[in-house]
């Protein structure tokens, strides 16, 4: 699998600080940061217990709806990004495979009428369904996962949202025995991320709980997290134990660590740059050779309208 640079997919002050430690780590380390750029597949390694152990994973299809084909589970489970636990995305799945997502309760307050703290057995009772979307990661390559789950609409429905709330604001486990990446003070966390409560509400926004048919493993996010297929991939925030419904705009993880880089709204445009790289085109895992970028990531006809009259230059 062709891998990334660095340079590309770390805020920048954070490479330059990675890349100087790692210079001064000597040769078998540099090596290890700038081979990133080589063409290897990463090694599966061992799966881990609740990625659904030695069982075929299971997916009703085998591509979405433009006919693309789904990303093998192996990938899907081993080149993740979970600062968290690494910055390096074949890092995620080993160190992550102990930690313990059961049991699991999940706070949802702020500006509604019933406040309520679930258990993950209460979400399970939400019928779960199979949606295969695109994820079109900031860094420029995607993948077509099979997810597990339910219309976040309906855990709003039953909090019953009051006419302030015009925002939905999640957080992820604060837990830095558990998360090592935690420890690591230039971030402030826990992660965060937001979205407008009509883009909450639509239909194709999801909360996770599992993926081709199995439990989430932890390195994608177990055991709640959430899937909005036309925004970039940071936009899904994994490990979720807190949502609130808030009146302000919610500053995100990644709006506070890179605040020149990342917007609040984070919808897959192509003909919005990065600051450091195009947009224009991605690189599905597994293929060779790069694809175009669909407007919000092939969704448009589903979701453009949330959007309209907006300078998307501006709300990027
Ligand atoms: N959620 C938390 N809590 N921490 C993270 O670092 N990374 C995000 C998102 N959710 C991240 C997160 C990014 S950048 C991407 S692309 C997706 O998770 C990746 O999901 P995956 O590893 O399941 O493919």
């Amino acid at each position: 699998m062709e891998k990334i640079p660095a340079s590309e997919i770390t805020p920048e002050h954070l490479y330059l600080t990675r890349r100087q430690f790692m210079l001064g780590a000597g040769a078998l380390a540099l090596g290890t940061v700038l081979s990133a750029c080589g063409v290897q597949a990463p090694a599966p390694t061992a799966t881990p217990s609740n990625a659904g152990g030695v069982d075929a994973p299971q997916a009703s299809k085998s591509s979405d709806e433009l006919g693309d084909k789904l990303t093998p589970f192996d990938t899907v489970t081993h080149y993740n990004n979970f600062y968290e636990f690494s910055l390096d995305k074949e890092d995620v799945a080993p160190l992550a495979k102990d930690f313990k997502s059961s049991p699991w309760t999940i706070k949802v307050g702020g500006l509604v009428n019933k406040p309520q703290t679930f258990g993950m057995e209460d979400l399970l009772k939400f019928a779960q369904e199979e949606r295969i979307y695109r994820l079109r990661c900031v860094e420029a390559w995607s993948m077509v996962i099979p997810w597990l789950g339910f219309p976040l609409s309906k855990l709003l429905a039953a909090v019953e949202p009051t006419s302030q709330a015009k925002y939905v604001r999640f957080e992820t486990l604060l837990d830095s025995k558990q998360m090592p990446g935690q420890r690591d003070a230039y971030f402030k966390w826990p992660y965060a991320e937001g979205l407008r409560l009509d883009e909450a509400m639509h239909d194709l926004t999801i909360l996770a709980t599992g993926l081709y048919g199995k439990p989430l493993p932890p390195q994608d996010g177990a055991p709640l997290r959430l899937v909005v297929p036309w925004k970039y991939g940071f936009k899904s925030v994994k490990s979720i134990v807190k949502i609130d419904l808030v009146a302000e705009m919610p500053v995100s993880f990644w709006m506070t660590s890179a605040p020149s880089e990342y917007g609040f709204y984070a919808n897959v445009n192509p003909e919005v740059s990065h600051p450091r790289w195009s947009q224009a085109s991605e690189r599905r895992i597994g293929e060779l050779g790069r694809r175009k970028t669909l407007v919000y990531n092939g969704y448009a006809e589903q979701v453009a309208a949330l959007y309209q009259g907006m300078d998307l230059r501006k709300y990027f």
